[in-house]
């Protein structure tokens, strides 16, 4: 069944900072300089765009989507196929991918010599912040989205030797591979919930429920505000 899109946007647009250091880390690990040529794969509301702004490099963004539904959320977004880009080879510097690699189920290979094609030398890199096996986000997908979720959650997430091992065959050198604990941060417990109810589309849990759940499979941080534990691998992948 087709994913709904809006109630992305709409958590996004309830709690606009909650994942603030989901966007500030990756863009760290990517060194932006003055030039660079940046793409954003999926983008889904583009939200990366500002936190590159606020590095005060010149720099040229192009948020890619694959899916029509996210892309009408951005005027600039590019339509394509994430697995066949419509971009020349070596016409990029820096290629991120945040929070959707684990939907790509059985073609990660083929993203990755698609990455590698695209990226300049030798200063491209690919940019990666996805579930990873063995996580607590791959627990709270499997566990609790993947249950109370009409859609259910098809995920394959990502494991250090098989990324390694695939990137490195698409001609990548594999800078760090690191499991990265923050949270993302609401200023209070219904925000929390209403954003993640609509981020993950968990239209089948209660309220009591989804504040187990939250509380038992992820955990709070301590404050200010409400603090949800989250955890990304981040990979840096340099063009050879
Ligand atoms: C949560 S969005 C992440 C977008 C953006 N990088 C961000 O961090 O906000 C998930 C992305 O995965 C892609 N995707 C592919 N298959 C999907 C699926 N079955 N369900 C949801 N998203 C899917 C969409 O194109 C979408 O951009």
């Amino acid at each position: 069944m087709r994913r709904q899109e809006a109630p992305y946007q709409e958590a996004m647009m309830r709690a606009p900072e909650a994942r603030a250091t989901e966007f500030h880390l990756p863009i760290k690990l990517a060194d932006i300089a003055d030039g660079d040529r940046i793409l954003d794969c999926p983008a889904g509301g583009g939200y990366l765009r500002r936190y590159l702004k606020e590095t005060g490099k010149k720099h040229r963004y192009i948020p890619f989507e694959s899916k029509k539904a996210y892309a009408a959320f951005d005027k600039e977004m590019v339509l394509g196929d994430w697995l066949a880009m419509p971009f020349k080879e070596g016409s990029l510097d820096v290629m991120f991918s945040i929070a959707a690699l684990h939907h790509l189920i059985g073609a990660r290979d083929v993203f990755y010599r698609e990455a590698h094609r695209v990226l300049s030398r030798p200063d491209g890199r690919l940019i990666i912040a996805d579930v990873a096996e063995g996580t607590i986000a791959a627990r709270w997908l499997d566990e609790f989205v993947g249950l109370r979720s009409s859609e259910g959650h098809h995920s394959e997430f990502l494991m250090e030797h098989a990324e390694r091992t695939a990137l490195e065959n698409a001609g990548f050198m594999v800078r760090s591979y690191d499991i990265v604990p923050y949270s993302w941060n609401f200023p209070d417990l219904e925000t929390a919930r209403i954003f993640m109810k609509g981020l993950f589309r968990v239209d089948l849990a209660t309220e009591p429920e989804m504040d187990a759940a939250i509380g038992d499979l992820l955990g709070f941080l301590p404050g200010p505000g409400v603090r949800i534990r989250w955890e990304l691998a981040h990979v840096r992948a340099d063009k050879t």
